[in-house]
């Protein structure tokens, strides 16, 4: 609509005047993917914050991110359009119960997914996302116990892939664990030269049906290479509007959802908080700001630090 696009114009005219740039994540509405200087999945997101040289970091994402953004950059303004915009495998770790977690196993190596709180990041050895985890555990030597925290779908994949056991947080993540496998089978058969992709936050029965679990960066890059035409796309269903820009002519069907909220598939209420008025607004107005505590930054940037180092 004109309204958009006039809104969209302010949003670039001013992020320019004020040396600002934009991060958007993958499961943003296509409306802020449009304006945004950068879009990609956790760990490119990431990488980007580390090397930007703007003032100001508008981040349209979710709190982890951004928070993960200022560590990265502790003299920079950092900007959340929304700060209830929260993600449900970060609220699922409060520190103290894992601080009691750790200290019950002080012998293991704590790897932790970057969709946590700061504060669980200051208890963490190592960060990781979904497209570098394999490497990362990978990385610790075989005769170290690991804990591996918040996500359990995303660490029992891993304890799969890589043959290591782990300890486990009880964390899940609420728009990955809305598939239905029922669905998903029917739609299968409908479409039996369909590929089933899938991101590792997913639940095992979904992921056992999977012909190729990755990150969303992971599952753009299948998809643009893939001889196959038609794919059903078991994540956060943001990720269409991307994946068919990189392939207008493949049919791409989101993964159905157990029960039909504001679409048939599963779409993050969190990443769907930011709209494209208040991304504007927050720029305009430089707030809301994520504001933390040097000590907390200094302490949750090691083991970012590390991961970034690996990756
Ligand atoms: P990635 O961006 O690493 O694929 O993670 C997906 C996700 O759920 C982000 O919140
Ligand atoms: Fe968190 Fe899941 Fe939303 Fe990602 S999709 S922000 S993991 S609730």
């Amino acid at each position: 609509t004109e309204r958009k696009e006039n809104l969209q114009q302010k949003l670039i005219k001013l992020k320019e005047e004020k040396n600002a740039v934009i991060l958007a994540h993958y499961y943003q509405e296509p409306e802020i993917q449009e304006v945004a200087d950068f879009i990609g999945d956790s760990l490119e997101l990431a990488k980007k914050a580390a090397q930007t040289s703007a003032e100001i970091i508008v981040f349209a994402g979710v709190h982890f991110m951004a928070e993960t953004a200022k560590i990265l950059n502790p003299s920079k303004k950092v900007l959340l359009p929304d700060l209830n915009a929260g993600c449900s495998l970060a609220e699922s770790c409060p520190p103290d119960a894992f601080r009691e977690m750790k200290e019950k196993y002080p012998d293991h190596m704590v790897v932790t997914y970057i969709n946590c709180s700061a504060e669980i990041k200051t208890l963490s050895d190592i960060v990781c996302t979904s497209s570098n985890a394999e490497k990362i555990i990978n990385s610790i030597p075989q005769d170290k116990p690991i804990i591996f925290a918040p996500d359990k779908n995303l660490g029992s994949y891993l304890m799969k892939k890589t043959g290591r056991k782990m300890l486990l947080w009880d964390g899940a993540c609420i728009v990955h664990e809305a598939f239905s496998l029922d669905k998903l089978l029917k739609l299968y058969k409908e479409n039996p030269s369909a590929m089933i992709i899938a991101h590792p936050e997913s639940e095992d029965h979904i992921l056992k049906v999977a012909n190729y679990i990755g990150s969303t960066s992971g599952m753009l890059n299948y998809v643009k290479n893939s001889d196959h035409d038609t794919f059903i796309v078991a994540t956060e269903a943001g990720i269409l509007h991307q994946m068919q820009k990189d392939v207008p002519n493949k049919i791409l069907i989101p993964a159905p959802a157990k029960e039909d909220n504001t679409c048939a598939c599963s779409e993050c209420a969190f990443m769907k908080m930011n709209t494209l008025q208040k991304l504007y607004n927050c720029l305009k107005n430089e707030e809301p700001e994520i504001i933390l505590d040097n000590d907390l930054m200094e302490k949750a940037h090691r083991p970012i630090k590390r991961m970034l180092e690996l990756s």
